[in-house]
């Protein structure tokens, strides 16, 4: 009885997994973390956002109004306070990643479905000053290997562009499976995009997407 209660209080309020710290992990671009966003990140995540419009919303939802207001500073504690109430309802797992202490990009995993399901999505994006140097590889394994331990889900999936190679490569070196293409999947860049479908079930992954990349010599436990 006592430990029935105890693990419903587990999932009450706080996402199983949630919150956490993740890491460190040495890349080619230097240690790589992943924590929880903080409503200080405000600054560091708008000078990112605005700088590398460019690079960014060729791959990213559309979204009403002005790149540059949507990526203001004052825009931050909106997108804060929505990714920490969906977090303690038990819906997305929202991290930031962090390289040597710096804001560098961020890594969600979204739309968690419980029960017979188990499943999430998880998107990423990481700043230009620090792109090409295993970042986001770093942070969707460390991220992945958490969901399927402590956060108890038992699928992931990723879905991409087909001419977002970079993208592309970050899933395949982290060792996601290729599953399929869904035709106009999602509205980006304000168009319907096809996706294609990258996925992960945790007997895929028995050691862990960590333990594979540094053992393919990508990372190194800091
Ligand atoms: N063509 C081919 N390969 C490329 C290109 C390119 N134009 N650009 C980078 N790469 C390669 C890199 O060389 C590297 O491969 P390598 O290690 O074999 O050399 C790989 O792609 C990138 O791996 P990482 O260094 O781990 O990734 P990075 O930290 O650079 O982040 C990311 C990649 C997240 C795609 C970044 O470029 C970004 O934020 N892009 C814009 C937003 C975006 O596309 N987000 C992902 C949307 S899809 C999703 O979330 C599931």
């Amino acid at each position: 009885m006592a430990e029935k209660l105890s693990n419903r209080q587990a999932t009450i309020g706080r996402h199983p997994g949630w919150p956490e710290r993740l890491g460190p992990l040495r890349v080619a671009a230097g240690v790589v973390e992943v924590r929880k966003p903080k409503l200080l990140d405000a600054t560091a995540w708008s000078r990112v956002r605005r700088r590398d419009q460019v690079h960014l919303e060729s791959w990213e939802p559309t979204a009403p109004g002005t790149w540059d207001n949507n990526n203001a500073a004052l825009a931050w504690p909106g997108q804060w306070s929505t990714l920490r109430a969906l977090a303690r309802r038990g819906m997305s797992l929202p991290f930031v990643i962090t390289v040597d202490g710096q804001l560098a990009g961020q890594v969600t995993v979204g739309n968690v479905v419980r029960g017979s399901l188990c499943s999430a999505w998880i998107g990423y994006w990481v700043g230009t000053h620090a792109t090409s140097g295993g970042v986001a590889t770093a942070a969707v394994a460390m991220v992945t290997d958490h969901c399927f331990a402590a956060a108890g889900l038992h699928r992931l999936e990723a879905t991409v562009r087909p001419e977002n190679t970079a993208s592309i490569r970050v899933l395949r070196k982290a060792g996601f499976r290729e599953e399929g293409l869904f035709r106009r999947y999602l509205d980006v860049a304000g168009g319907w995009r096809d996706h294609l479908c990258f996925a992960l079930t945790t007997e895929d992954v028995p050691n862990g997407l960590v333990a594979g990349l540094v053992q393919a010599g990508r990372a190194e436990r800091a």
